[in-house]
């Protein structure tokens, strides 16, 4: 049988399925599907300083192959959430990830800081692209020097694995992704949402109140796969690759355009126990490909 396990340097998962901040709640929600050990690692969505009420709906609409969403970063706030990282850590021992989120650099500080000094949390990962918060949306992800700025500021004071999570909506993804290495990012995650619009005929308004929303799922898949292909290409540190993944084929595609691991966001949406079946046809799919482990085929593709 295959080797499932995925290698991101700074730690081994036992497969390379994580799901996505956003989409897999703060993991214990699902435990009434399966059991969390199954998967490589989780992440939890994403948190502030303060405890936030979120965008005013509608948060999500369907498009074809696809959601938009509008959560706007709901949550209990980062000491709200350590208690619920106990709690989910006593019923696991799979990696968890936070998602840490900021309107300025000193909130990712103050976030980051809050959940470095917790041993149930074994990697951040910062959360610079926030498609859903600002409109107009001026994000760190948007510019190098943003970006090289805050991860510096983070990675110099805390002590986990920092994760470094990318947008797609941005010109030039290559030299975003290498001032987060520079700076000191162990991992780049990459996609978030796409900006997207969904519009109203009737009212000649656009659906969301904050006017652009985020679109996931299978749409974003070749999309991502580009993005991850060129970031991948572009550093040295692992990618962890995300957008539209359904399938354990969809998983050995991105490792095949140079990710380490994946996450796995929409599918745990429309099929709550998704995850588990696609880590089930990827280990079915390498065996019958004949693959060993992932390393055999990471950033392998022929051309
Ligand atoms: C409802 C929803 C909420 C999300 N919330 C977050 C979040 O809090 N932090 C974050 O970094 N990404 C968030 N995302 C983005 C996902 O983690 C993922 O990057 C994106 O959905 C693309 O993957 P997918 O096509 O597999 O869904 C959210 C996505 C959705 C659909």
């Amino acid at each position: 049988m295959a080797d499932l396990t995925a290698d991101l340097g700074f730690i081994k998962l036992k497969n390379p399925v994580i799901p996505a901040s956003g989409t897999f709640g703060y993991g214990g929600e699902f435990l009434q599907f399966f059991d969390l050990d199954l998967l490589g690692a989780f992440v939890m969505k994403g948190v502030y300083t303060d405890e936030r009420g979120g965008n005013e709906p509608p948060r999500i609409w369907e498009t074809p192959s696809g959601l938009l969403n509008s959560i706007g970063l709901a949550g209990p706030g980062a000491e709200g959430l350590t208690k619920i990282i106990k709690d989910v850590a006593s019923k696991t021992s799979t990696p968890i990830i936070v998602n840490v989120c900021g309107g300025t650099d000193e909130e990712y500080l103050e976030v980051a800081r809050i959940l470095d000094v917790m041993k149930e949390v074994a990697m951040l990962e910062l959360n610079i692209s926030c498609p859903n918060v600002r409109a107009g949306g001026s994000c760190p992800a948007q510019s190098s020097s943003d970006t090289r700025r805050v991860v510096k500021l983070v990675k110099e004071n805390t002590e986990k694995p920092l994760i470094v999570k990318l947008s797609p909506n941005v010109s030039d993804i290559s030299s975003i992704a290498r001032s987060a290495e520079e700076a000191g990012a162990d991992a780049i995650s990459v996609v978030n949402t796409f900006l997207g619009l969904a519009l109203d005929i009737e009212k000649r308004k656009p659906v969301f109140k904050n006017f652009f929303a985020g679109l996931s799922g299978p749409a974003i898949k070749p999309l991502a796969l580009k993005i991850v292909w060129e970031v991948a290409n572009a550093v040295s540190i692992p990618v962890i690759g995300i957008g539209g993944i359904m399938t354990g084929r969809d998983v050995l595609e991105f490792i095949l355009a140079g990710a380490a691991a994946v996450q796995t966001g929409t599918v745990n949406i429309v099929e709550p126990t998704g995850s588990v079946r696609i880590i089930s046809e990827t280990l079915e799919l390498m065996d019958e490909l004949k693959i060993n482990n992932l390393e055999e085929i990471r950033g392998g593709l022929k051309i």
